[in-house]
């Protein structure tokens, strides 16, 4: 009993429910031109005296009765914005938007029996969602998924779905007020509607137990009435084929023996994977592999790796916007592998799922981070709730994904002890609900002289690897101050430099110290790179950033205009100098 109590606490059940592995799911896809309607004062939303409108919201969709009948609003086919995609991109009128738009789709639900969740990717930043006219739930937070049971308020022909979506920033949000990233609004990635059985297969985590090649370990958990049955994992590529019982909670543990070919960035080695009962079935492809750190070493499959990476915010290459669709991951994550990389750092939020399935595909591990991000009210719990709440579903969806190696909890974040506190309880959360990976964050160094850096923050205490942005030759002094930087750490963990980097406008040419020529950018990396090789405990680098970005912090006329410039390739996929200086390093380190 003991040793089930502790694989129990090894491995327990992240309590959230969100439905595992949507891609091997049968859903119909609620996409498309939405009706729209443009909301500025959330007159939708609440009377004249700002109290919320029971009936006469525009959730109810509304018609006159007769010509007598007063109703200010309406949704039309002639107001319309595609799903998914932000709306800033759609409609110049909306380009610097912050407020409501109000959506409705009408749709018939499909004739099979079972349960039907509605389903959505990611939707920024604050969603109410109304079915039929009746208010079904909020989510908060623009970059992780979150469901809705619907099966018994759905009409077999005519329902409408309507969303209210809110991108206004506020200061007890997360992030905040201040981002150097534009503020995409809308429902920015796809919404579905899953059918399952009565009786389904909802969640599930299966790896290889940390520090094991031989034992694939984990759990499933069913939701419905027949919550005891038997559930059959099969791998049949590594001939297993076993079976567990699950409870009357309908949960069950599992481990048993495997010898699978290690899933690595050489060999991206996925496994079908297929888990049924009596009622239901789900497949997906799953690579297994192991990752720890030593005090000096991140170790992939025991063996000591190099971090060879590059941030990547979730811009969409060539036409701008917020990128939600599978040729765009293939296209960045394409330019990361040209670029030699065998990691990437997903910032500073949870990209949409393509991006961390194509990179188990192309082997490239991934550092995977919430948007814990600057200045947030660490001291308030409704912060602190809603970061929990998208460390749970971004670990909740991809908790199966071998790519996935580092769980960020925050980036650049000011050191306090209400800071301190909220990311401690951050890694803890993060622990127990992946007790597989490694926990880091962009953290804080100091300098008492300016020029020997010391990293010294004390969320150092509890990550498994420590990064750190620094921007020597940037922000920080001309290139050739790195010449004369010199780092310690203070914590004797692995090392991520998680941002270096400069801008340049593609095509913009002059001396290496023309600011925002291609040069000066090239100059930065070159020095960069000869201090990063000084550092001996450096175990990975994510120079900032793989293309250019949309910021409302960068205006600076004819060289940024709204773009952050530190991109190694442009946002019409134009490479810079500097591509090359870090490609050929990557090619040699
Ligand atoms: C910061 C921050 C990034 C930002 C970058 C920059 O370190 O983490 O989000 O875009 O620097 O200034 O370009």
């Amino acid at each position: 009993m003991k040793l089930l109590k502790i694989f129990f606490l090894l491995f327990p059940l992240s309590g959230f429910g969100l439905i595992t592995n949507i891609p091997g799911r049968e859903v119909t896809e609620l996409c498309g031109r939405w009706q729209i309607i443009v909301d500025p004062y959330d007159n939708g939303y609440y009377d004249y005296q700002m109290r919320p409108h029971t009936k006469e919201g525009y959730f109810a969709n509304r018609m006159p009765q007769d010509k007598t009948e007063r109703i200010e609003y309406r949704f039309s086919p002639d107001h319309t914005l595609e799903v998914p995609g932000d709306w800033n991109t759609q409609m110049e009128k909306l380009f610097y938007y912050e407020g409501t738009i109000w959506y409705k789709k009408d749709f018939d639900a499909p004739s099979e029996k079972g349960r039907f969740f509605l389903y959505f990717e990611g939707v920024n930043y604050l969603c109410d969602v109304y079915l039929n006219g009746e208010w079904i739930g909020r989510h908060v937070g623009g970059f992780t998924p979150f469901q809705f049971e619907v099966t018994d308020r759905l009409r077999d022909k005519g329902n409408f779905l309507v969303l209210r979506v809110n991108n206004t920033r506020i200061p007890e949000g997360v992030p905040g007020l201040n981002t150097d990233w534009w503020n995409y609004g809308g429902i920015t990635r796809r919404v579905l509607l899953v059918h399952v059985p009565e009786t389904f297969i909802e969640e599930y985590f299966i790896q290889l137990a940390k520090d094991s090649f031989y034992k694939i370990q984990g759990w499933v958990r069913l939701n419905g009435p027949e919550k005891k049955q038997t559930v059959r994992i099969e791998i049949p590529e590594l001939k297993i084929f076993q079976a567990v019982c699950t409870d009357n909670e309908g949960t069950a543990h599992f481990s048993f023996s495997a010898k699978p070919r290690l899933w690595s960035p050489e060999n991206p080695k996925l496994y079908r994977v297929i888990l049924r009962t009596q009622t239901d079935r789900v497949e997906e492809k799953i690579g297994f592999r192991t990752i720890s750190a030593t005090e000096d070493e991140i170790l992939l499959n025991g063996k000591p790796i190099f971090l060879k990476g590059i941030c990547i915010h979730e811009e969409a290459p060539f036409r701008g916007g917020r990128a939600s669709r599978p040729e765009e991951a293939r296209i960045l994550l394409g330019w990361a592998k040209e670029l030699g990389c065998n990691f990437v750092r997903l910032a500073h939020y949870p990209h949409n799922e393509w991006m961390v399935r194509v990179a188990d595909e192309m082997g490239l591990l991934v550092w995977s981070e919430i948007p814990v991000y600057w200045t947030i009210h660490f001291e308030n719990p409704h912060t602190y709730a809603n970061a929990e709440n998208q460390l749970v579903e971004n670990i909740t969806r991809d908790k199966n994904r071998a790519s996935i190696i580092l769980w960020s909890l925050a980036n650049e974040t000011p050191v306090t002890p209400e800071r301190n506190q909220f990311l401690k309880r951050l890694a803890e959360k993060a622990r127990s609900l992946d007790p597989t990976r490694l926990i880091t964050a962009a953290s804080d160094k100091s300098s008492s002289d300016g020029l020997t850096y010391l990293i010294s923050d004390p969320i150092c205490e509890f990550l498994d690897v420590i990064g750190v942005n620094e921007y020597i030759g940037w922000y920080d002094g001309l290139p050739e101050k790195c010449d004369r930087v010199s780092w310690k750490r203070a914590y004797r963990k692995p090392v991520i430099v998680s941002e270096f980097g400069g801008g340049a406008l593609y095509g913009v040419h002059g001396d290496s110290l023309t600011r925002w020529s291609e040069e000066f950018q090239e100059n930065v990396y070159r020095h960069q790179i000869a201090m990063l090789e000084r550092m001996e405990f450096l175990r990975g680098v994510t120079p900032w950033i793989l293309m250019d970005f949309r910021s409302p912090r960068r205006p600076l006329y004819g060289i940024q205009d709204g773009w952050n410039r530190k991109g190694v390739i442009s946002n019409f996929g134009e490479k810079k100098k500097a591509f090359f200086v870090l490609q050929e390093w990557y090619r040699h380190r």
